[in-house]
């Protein structure tokens, strides 16, 4: 086993405020802080722990070979990440070896489609892993919106984007309300498919919910142009309202 710890912790949706108190006391204590930066940016994870950590940690920055360069059904990619990830584990195995706790930063929740769950996988039998729970962006982002998502029995479903039109809309038909992730690129298939499953004057857009720049707008009168990565649609449950 190695000696260190490994913590991922989950920062929250964007306002510092919305992190958890246990994060911050863990993030102030960390003597090895790891996060996963896009080339050429200081990394989001990292800028919401700005002035946060100790003035002697030790960062290692884990930088995306590509994000959206290329597409996920390419078989380049699996490759490409599975590569990166085994690269990433083998970064953060040398303070552990050594008896250093590291903490990974993740935004959200971690257990919430973020990518620190493939080191955590990676790394969970070869040491004390464990996780520090986040506020998923998705509820800092409907609660920046006012908009209550499920009522008595509605179902929610998490969407990526990232699906095909087809699942996409098979998914929206099985339950009563839902949140599409992933948007980006994918903004105006999402539309046609919330269009073709009646749901498009429902839905509502959040850009970097709870963040600095956020915009919320009801999705049918957003104003044409790219959705960042940080975008979200929701579509709020209304069969069990009262
Ligand atoms: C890879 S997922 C990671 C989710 C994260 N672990 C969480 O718990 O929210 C990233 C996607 O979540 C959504 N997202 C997360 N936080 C957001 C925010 N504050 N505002 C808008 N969208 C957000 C976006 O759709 C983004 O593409």
């Amino acid at each position: 086993m190695l000696q260190g710890r490994l913590f991922v912790l989950g920062l929250g949706p964007g306002d510092p405020d919305l992190m958890t108190v246990k994060a911050a006391r863990m993030i102030a204590a960390a003597p090895v802080v790891a996060f996963f930066a896009k080339q050429g940016r200081k990394g989001h994870a990292r800028s919401m722990v700005d002035g946060q950590m100790r003035h002697d940690v030790e960062e290692l920055r884990l930088e995306y070979p590509f994000t959206t360069e290329v597409a996920v059904e390419d078989p380049r990619y699996l490759a490409g990440m599975n590569e990166f990830y085994e690269v990433c584990a083998e970064r953060l195995r040398v303070p552990l070896q050594t008896g250093r706790d590291v903490t990974l930063l993740c935004e959200g929740d971690p257990f919430l489609y973020g990518s620190a769950m493939y080191l955590f996988d990676r790394l969970r039998t070869e040491c004390h892993a464990e996780i520090v729970p986040g506020v998923p962006g998705m509820s800092g982002c409907w609660s920046r919106a006012n908009l209550p998502m499920t009522h008595g029995d509605d179902v929610l479903s998490v969407l990526p984007g990232t699906l095909d039109e087809e699942s996409l809309l098979a998914c929206l038909k099985l339950c009563d309300a839902a949140v599409l992730i992933k948007v980006g690129r994918n903004l105006p298939k999402i539309c046609r498919v919330l269009r073709a499953a009646g749901l498009f004057e429902r839905a509502v857009y959040v850009e970097r919910g709870t963040m600095e720049g956020e915009h919320i707008v009801k999705l049918a009168e957003r104003k044409d142009g790219p959705a960042p990565y940080f975008s979200m649609v929701l579509v709020p449950g209304r069969r069990y309202a009262r």
